[in-house]
């Protein structure tokens, strides 16, 4: 039995810079492989991270004996494919967000962990953030009264337009890219999917949606807004606004390393600052990683909550096409 876990990833994209130094400085992972589409990128990634292991095709990495685990930072239409490619050949994997675009992905991602015992789980850091679990607690032990409202935005603008954020058929889109975020963090607090929605979009010329809006109707008549874009100058925020007061978060989502703020809005007195423990912000998932595939733990985010996060951005889809709202 192994005590640690060995670490590939599945391409050399941006977000790899992320888990680098979280697999490194976690106790009980070690990066050992990069697999590109071409032995010569591998090669020039492997050497300028200090890689052991370089391949030249994704498949030739899964079906090595060298890794445990691997990391998909794949364009959003390739996250169910190599997701299942590479549980079918004994694989751990964490995925990206969005886990996959449409629900029969969703699905055959879900059986094929079932079906072959490997752990998978959708990389959304924030979620393992302690900000976002004293967020939890206080809305489940009734600290802001009834929550009435949440409200969240994810925003930036590109440097260039040569994205793979931009291309329609790769799962492109603001919604999916960041509008995901307040989307998932607006259901851990609402504690399940809205009932129904209602988005609208602006799609920019190569046919995606650069700015998104939506509202989201939970049980018991609590509202969800949130709105994302590929156009304006990078922007987040999120806040819970209950009976009692309200949390503000200036950082929710990315960045939280510094000036982060957690404020509480009580009912009828001034903001006072939560203290939040620091924590770096790729930590949390390789962790809960390492804890599912090594104690058997469950992971900390569900299938059933990734399931419903692609739910519900399908949903709000839907209704931007259509002009109607949609029930989930
Ligand atoms: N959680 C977060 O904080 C966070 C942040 C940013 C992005 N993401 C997610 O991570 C994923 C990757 O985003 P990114 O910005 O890092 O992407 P990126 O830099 O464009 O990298 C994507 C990688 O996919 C590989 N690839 C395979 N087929 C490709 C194709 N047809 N076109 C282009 N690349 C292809 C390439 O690697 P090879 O050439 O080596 O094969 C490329 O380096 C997305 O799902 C995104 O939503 C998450």
């Amino acid at each position: 039995m192994r005590n640690t876990i060995r670490w590939g990833l599945l391409s050399t994209a941006n977000i790899n810079r992320r888990l680098i130094p979280a697999i490194r400085a976690s106790q009980r992972g070690e990066l050992v492989a990069v697999a590109s589409r071409s032995q010569a990128s591998a090669n020039q990634y492997a050497a300028t991270w200090a890689i052991p292991h370089a391949f030249g095709s994704y498949e030739a990495m899964l079906a090595s004996d060298e890794i445990d685990a691997v990391y998909i930072g794949l364009p959003n239409h390739l996250h169910a494919h190599w997701s299942i490619r590479a549980m079918e050949l004994g694989k751990h994997v964490l995925c990206e967000k969005p886990f996959a675009l449409t629900l029969d992905e969703v699905e055959a991602m879900i059986a094929t962990a079932h079906a072959t015992g490997r752990v998978l789980a959708e990389a959304f850091m924030y979620r393992h953030h302690p900000q976002t679990k004293i967020v939890g607690d206080w809305v489940r032990t009734g600290r802001l009264g009834d929550i009435s409202l949440v409200r969240g935005i994810f925003n930036f603008a590109f440097t260039s337009r040569d994205n793979i954020r931009l291309v329609p058929e790769w799962g492109g889109g603001c919604l999916w890219d960041v509008g995901i975020y307040p989307l998932s963090f607006a259901q851990f607090v609402m504690g399940g999917p809205p009932e129904w929605v209602s988005g609208a979009q602006w799609l920019g010329e190569s046919g995606v949606d650069e700015t998104f809006a939506g509202q989201m109707v939970y049980p018991g008549g609590r509202l969800a807004q949130i709105a994302s874009a590929f156009r304006t100058p990078f922007q987040t925020y999120f806040e819970v606004i209950g009976t009692a007061g309200r949390l503000y978060l200036n950082k929710p989502f990315v960045g939280l390393e510094e000036n982060r703020q957690l404020l509480f809005y009580p009912a009828g007195g001034d903001p006072q600052e939560i203290p939040v423990p620091e924590q770096a912000l790729y930590a949390g998932e390789v962790a809960d990683m390492h804890a599912a595939i090594l104690d058997g733990q469950p992971p900390y985010l569900t299938l059933a909550e990734t399931r419903n996060h692609i739910r519900t951005c399908l949903a709000l889809y839907q209704s931007a096409r259509t002009r109607q709202t949609v029930a989930l």
